[in-house]
């Protein structure tokens, strides 16, 4: 039997019409939805990145302020930024595109975004709601895995769901997420004995490492649910984490590279401005 693929870009075009519909609800009574993205340095990959949030956001109609800051932009300067655009009105979302250059600490950045306006969900105070299992902004790629996931129409509850990777940006915040519907969730990380073993007790199971291929049908229970959030380029082609032709033959669902977990991401961050403008209002 092979794999259903649980569609990513086409579940993304449909949310985006359901955001288009709230940010058009705001607007008639007289907000503007706004997203500041603040991007420092020349990092390539980081200028795509950008550049697709502000097309992003002027797809669904959110207002969308791009501050691009030279590379090497102080700490003090950048902090300056976040204070002011605290305080904006007219914003009601900031991000800061991570990675930094090395004169910053990303953590003083984080720290400094009021934790209303953090739309990417990395502030402590987010990170704490989430642990507690209180109101908050949800980090947008754990958020869009947990929609991929509802997707299949399979329930969460009472699953056994595997995590393998552990960063502050996924691994930690979908293993808590999971955790919250009610899934038994074990995390799993590089220094893990008998990963393969551990990966193929899952119902769930969550790649996000960043190693082109780690995951091949071996590590699949059949008929699991396999969400793979690896981008690695490869010889010019953009592969995940999971083998994706070979994992399709034992895996009940499973998302493609591209077209998976990273047209959601995008999609959760216009999501989460929606929200932040909608809670201001309320
Ligand atoms: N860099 C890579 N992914 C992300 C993300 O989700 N948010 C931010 N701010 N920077 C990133």
């Amino acid at each position: 039997m092979e794999a259903k693929i649980i569609d990513g870009k086409d579940l993304s075009n449909r949310l985006r019409e359901d955001i288009k519909s709230r940010v058009e609800k705001l607007k008639q009574n007289g907000i503007i939805p706004g997203l500041a993205v603040i991007l420092v340095g020349n990092d390539p990959a980081s200028a795509v990145y950008v550049r697709n949030k502000e097309r992003a956001c002027n797809g669904v109609g959110i207002y969308s302020r791009v501050i691009k800051l030279d590379e090497n932009t102080s700490q003090e300067a950048l902090l300056e930024y976040i204070y002011r655009l605290n305080v904006d009105e007219t914003i009601h979302g900031i991000l800061v595109q991570l990675p930094l250059p090395p004169q910053i600490d990303p953590n003083a950045v984080i720290n400094a975004i009021d934790p209303a306006k953090d739309v990417d969900g990395f502030h402590p105070v987010n990170m704490g709601r989430l642990v507690i299992g209180e109101e908050c902004f949800e980090p947008c790629t754990p958020k869009g895995i947990i929609r991929l996931i509802q997707e299949t129409g399979q329930p969460i509850a009472g699953k056994h769901a595997v995590v393998i990777g552990r960063s502050n940006i996924v691994g930690k915040p979908v293993a808590l997420m999971l955790l919250r519907h009610n899934a038994t969730v074990t995390l799993c990380h590089s220094k893990t004995a008998n990963l393969r073993e551990i990966a193929r007790q899952a119902d769930i199971l969550v790649v996000a490492v960043g190693r082109p291929n780690l995951v091949d049908s071996s590590f699949i229970k059949q008929g699991a649910i396999v969400i793979d959030v690896g981008i690695n380029r490869v010889d010019d082609k953009l592969v995940g984490d999971v083998n994706f032709q070979d994992a399709c033959h034992v895996a009940g669902w499973i998302t493609p590279v591209p077209g998976g977990v990273g047209p959601m991401t995008i999609t959760m961050l216009l999501e989460n401005t929606v929200l932040a403008a909608e809670r201001k209002w309320v």
